[in-house]
């Protein structure tokens, strides 16, 4: 089998950033701000970019290249690798079980922003102008209620099969023919709409001439107005850190695997650092600058707040697309920012399968087609109770546990193989091998102390004030129990299938030695 590799230096960063660019840096990021002290959350936002988020960024980039030189593209053989035992492929597993398992729902999610975007161009929505229609109409688009706008799932998953498709042959394509290839289109067109909807904000100044205060200045400020009080909760510095857990992709074991495709005498420390950057200027800049600012000029500060508290998906499927019906040319507008979602989000689809599909084919000796086909498959299914049970807490209860916690639990046992199995000192001169900037010898020391006991302590206070709650299903609603414990009897179904698999496969190895 030729091995597989990224064709340009260009292309490989921007896959990196199509893979951390995602629906994160323009639905989830602007509700963290919002919600948590406004400019104020800045401050512990960059403290665990740099403690933890970029840190990690070039751990995992290193053990990606490492590993890709011995020929493992996942988590499985990079992690039996560095820790010197095939024992601690089973810790490698969670870099196969959490993008799988997210990756069904985010591509779910990532559907209904293309279903969006061709709502818009159709100006299929327009005339709804409420946030209780528009939120009638998404709900009846998940499928959550039967009402006037739709009477089935059709539209859902016609979208969703469209989406996964898509997926499913960026993956069958490859790394440097799919992967790359998409990047190099979604991740500039992306920036691009979202430079045009960026001015296209700045330009709302006071939309309501009754309503003076509802205007742009104040908008930017109710996002970026620092108020300090706030630092000293607990919470918001959680929530800094997840949102650098979500928005680098790092903890997932999606970038071992693309760093696997690294040569050897390339760098990993300024790819890295330049595709992150990518990340943090789409966020910060663009993410920071769309949503929030256009909802306080249109509905005040009052109702943004209680939208900001209503989630992302309030904000992004319910407030905006009334904006969009205000503007002139509204359709295209609407349409251009469900595109940028679209775009972003699908190449983090992409990266969230592709982890797997390099399992099927090198762990398990499947043939591309063959990988292809099982993958797409088990994402099928697995996608059914998600898309079914959306509004009994199913799809909330996978995001807890695998898109939040288990994360932080696998970010924290691999800092510790990293820095102190693997050995730091090893691992340092993994990170500036070739390396094309100096990196500062600090972090040497932030790598082996500071980010596994950042990590340490997000897990106890979580340990201490989540889980708990959670496990016992406080507050939940009677009726969906029964959902939220299938969905948990799926992920440790989905766990344990990943460990038999490499359990197998170790066992087929021994013998075969013998
Ligand atoms: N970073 C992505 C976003 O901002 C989400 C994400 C988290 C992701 N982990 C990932 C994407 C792993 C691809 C692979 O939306």
């Amino acid at each position: 089998m030729k091995k597989e590799r990224w064709a340009t230096k260009t292309g490989l960063i921007l896959a990196l950033a199509g893979n951390a660019v995602g629906l994160g840096n323009f639905l989830r990021f602007p509700v963290q701000v919002a919600g948590n002290g406004g400019g104020a959350f800045m401050i512990p936002y960059f403290i665990a970019l740099i403690l933890v988020g970029i840190p990690l960024k070039w751990v995992e980039l290193s053990i990606g290249r490492l590993g890709g030189k011995h020929g493992y593209h996942n988590c499985v053989g990079m992690f039996g690798l560095i820790g010197g035992n095939p024992r601690f492929k089973y810790i490698g597993v969670l870099g196969l079980f959490i993008p799988f398992t997210v990756c069904v729902y985010y591509t779910y999610i990532v559907s209904w922003t293309l279903g969006y975007s061709v709502f818009s161009f159709l100006g299929s929505y327009f005339g709804l102008e409420s946030r209780e229609c528009m939120g009638a109409f998404l709900k009846g688009y998940q499928g959550v209620e039967s009402n006037q706008y739709f009477s089935s799932l059709a539209y859902s998953y016609t979208f969703f099969l469209i989406c996964l498709g898509l997926v499913m042959y960026v993956l069958y394509k490859g790394v440097s023919r799919g992967i790359e290839k998409l990047a190099k289109v979604a991740v500039p067109l992306l920036i691009l709409f979202g430079i045009i909807l960026m001015i296209r904000v700045f330009l709302l100044g006071t939309p309501d001439p009754s309503h003076p205060e509802r205007n742009i200045t104040n908008g930017l400020g109710f996002i970026w107005n620092p108020d300090f009080s706030e630092l000293s909760s607990a919470s918001i510095w959680l929530a800094a850190a997840g949102q650098v857990f979500f928005t680098l992709s790092v903890g997932w074991g999606t970038m071992h695997n693309y760093a696997s495709y690294i040569r050897e005498k390339d760098d990993i420390a300024l790819t890295g650092l330049a595709s992150s950057s990518i990340n943090e200027f789409t966020e910060v800049i663009i993410g920071g600058t769309i949503a929030i600012p256009a909802a306080v000029a249109f509905f005040g500060l009052i109702e943004t707040q209680s939208i900001a508290k209503g989630g992302a998906f309030d904000l992004g499927f319910q407030s905006l697309p009334i904006i969009f019906q205000k503007i002139p040319l509204g359709e295209i507008f609407g349409g251009m920012w469900f595109l940028l979602l679209f775009f972003a989000g699908i190449t983090s689809s992409v990266a969230m399968g592709q982890p797997v599909m390099s399992f099927l084919e090198g762990e398990m000796g499947l043939s591309r087609k063959k990988a292809t086909a099982i993958l797409g498959i088990a994402l099928l299914l697995v996608a059914q109770p998600v898309i079914l049970f959306l509004g009994n807490g199913f799809l909330d209860e996978l995001d807890f546990w695998v898109g939040s916690f288990a994360l932080v639990v696998f970010a924290f046992l691999e800092t510790i193989m990293f820095g102190w199995i693997f050995g730091m000192n090893r691992g340092w001169k993994e990170i500036i091998k070739n390396a094309e900037i100096k990196v500062p010898r600090i972090f040497y020391y932030i790598l082996k102390y500071i980010t596994p006991l950042f990590l340490f302590a997000i897990l106890v206070h979580w340990a201490i004030t989540e889980v708990p709650s959670k496990l016992s299903m406080m507050g939940v609603d009677q009726g969906n129990i029964p959902y939220i414990i299938a969905a948990r009897i799926m992920m440790a179904g989905i766990f344990l299938i990943f460990v038999l698999l490499v359990w197998r496969g170790d066992r087929e190895r021994r013998v075969r030695k013998k």
